[in-house]
C-alpha cells in the first residue's frame, strides 16, 4: 500500500514507495525504499519536492487514554479562544481555565506513559498552540517526579501552559522567521516572557509563583539569560522546570524552518546544558524519569536498520541497548552507528 504525504509532513522512520525524481533532470533524486531521514526531509525542501509517495505500514496498536483526550481538547477549545482574546483586545478571560485545568492535571498525573499520549493527542497547525499544551504536560510530570504537591503542580502547569503568552504581541513575521533574526528582532523577541507576565498580571488573578514562572522561563542558572539576568537562587523552581521542559518541547517538535530532534538528541542537549544554564538536579531528574518511557520503543539506526530498545543505562540516558535483529548494541561503547530517531 502506498500513500502519497506532503514533505513537511513527513517522519522520520517512514520508507519511500516510490522514486523520488527530479521533473527538471529526469534523474532520480532519492531512489524507492529509501528510510526517511531529518537529512533526507531537508534535502526534499531544498529541491523544492511538495509530496512523496511513502509505504503504509500497519499503524501499531497504540492506546489512547480517552480521558486525557477529552480532558486535553477541552482545555485546547479555551486555550485557543484565550489566545484570540488576547490577540484582538489584550485581555485574558480566566475563570473557565482554572475549572477544566484540574481536570487537566489530575488526567495527567494518572497517565503513566505520557510520551505516547503526547503522541497521540490532537494537534493544531498553530507552534505556539501546541507547544504551551506540551509544556504544561511535561511540567506536571516533572512537578510529579519532584514531589511537588498538588497545589503547587497546579500553580506550575497554569504558568507552563502560559509560559509563552507574550509571544502573541510579537508579529508573527519574527515568530515564524525561518532564518537568523536581526539584532532588533532578537530584541523583541526576547521581551516576550515580560510581556506574557504583564498580561497576567494585569488579570491580578495569578499568585507571584505563577507570574515568575512565567517572567522567569528564559532566565540560565549561570546569570546569561533575560529579561534580568538573574542566577540560580533568583530564579523561581517553577522558572527552573519550565525552562528544561521548553527546550525538550522545542526540540522534540517540528517548526518551519527545522525537522525535530529525536528524544535522545534533546536528551543529550539538555544534559550538556545541565552543566552551565539548566538546573543540574532538576534536568537529572526529569532524564531519569522520561527515560523510562523509551523503553521497548523503535528506534531508527544510522546505517538504515531498526532496532528495539531494551535498557536505557541510569548512568546516561542517551545511550541505550537496543535489539537488531538476534543482536544487542550497547550504544555506550557503539561508536560507528547512531541512533536517528525514536520511531515507535
Ligand atoms: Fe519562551
Amino acid at each position: 500500500m502506498s500513500k502519497n504525504i506532503e514533505v513537511t509532513k513527513l517522519d522520520i522512520g517512514m520508507i519511500l514507495d516510490r522514486d523520488v525524481m527530479d521533473f527538471k533532470t529526469g534523474v532520480i533524486l532519492i531512489p524507492k525504499n529509501t528510510v526517511i531521514t531529518k537529512e533526507l526531509i531537508d534535502k526534499l525542501i531544498i529541491n523544492k519536492v511538495d509530496d512523496v509517495f511513502i509505504r503504509e505500514e500497519e499503524i501499531p496498536k497504540l492506546i489512547y487514554n480517552n480521558d486525557l483526550k477529552e480532558s486535553y481538547n477541552n482545555l485546547g477549545d479555551i486555550l485557543d479562544n484565550i489566545f484570540d482574546e488576547v490577540k484582538m483586545e489584550n485581555k485574558l478571560e480566566t475563570d473557565k481555565i482554572l475549572k477544566v485545568m484540574n481536570d487537566f492535571v489530575d488526567e495527567v498525573s494518572k497517565e503513566r506513559d505520557i510520551l505516547t499520549q503526547m503522541r497521540l493527542l490532537k494537534k493544531k497547525d498553530d507552534y505556539t498552540f501546541n507547544h504551551s499544551l506540551g509544556v504544561s504536560i511535561l511540567s506536571i510530570a516533572l512537578g510529579k517526579w519532584l514531589g511537588l504537591s498538588k497545589n503547587q503542580i497546579f500553580d506550575l502547569s497554569i504558568a507552563a501552559l502560559f509560559h509563552d503568552l507574550g509571544k502573541l504581541k510579537i508579529s508573527q513575521d519574527i515568530i515564524n522567521k525561518p532564518s537568523k533574526l536581526t539584532e532588533d528582532e532578537a530584541m523583541e523577541m526576547k521581551k516576550h516572557s515580560f510581556y506574557g507576565y504583564k498580561i497576567l498580571l494585569d488579570t491580578k488573578k495569578f499568585n507571584n509563583d505563577i507570574l515568575l514562572g512565567v517572567l522567569q522561563h528564559h532566565e540560565k542558572i549561570d546569570g546569561t539569560g533575560y529579561p534580568n539576568g538573574v542566577s540560580e537562587k533568583d530564579i523561581h523552581l517553577y522558572a527552573k522546570i519550565i525552562a528544561i521542559c521548553d527546550i525538550y518541547h522545542a526540540l522534540t517538535s517540528n517548526r518551519v524552518y527545522k525537522h525535530k530532534d529525536s528524544p535522545l538528541r534533546a536528551a543529550d542537549y539538555l544534559r550538556q546544558e545541565s552543566f552551565t544554564s539548566l538546573d543540574s538536579h532538576i534536568t537529572q531528574v526529569f532524564l531519569k524519569n522520561i527515560s523510562r518511557f523509551y523503553v521497548g520503543n523503535t528506534v531508527l539506526l544510522s546505517d538504515g536498520t531498526t532496532g528495539i530498545i531494551v535498557y536505557v543505562h541510569p548512568q546516561d540516558e542517551t545511550k541505550p541497548i537496543i535489539k537488531t535483529g538476534d543482536k544487542f548494541v550497547d550504544f555506550l561503547k557503539e561508536q560507528d552507528i547512531e541512533i536517528l530517531d525514536i520511531v515507535v
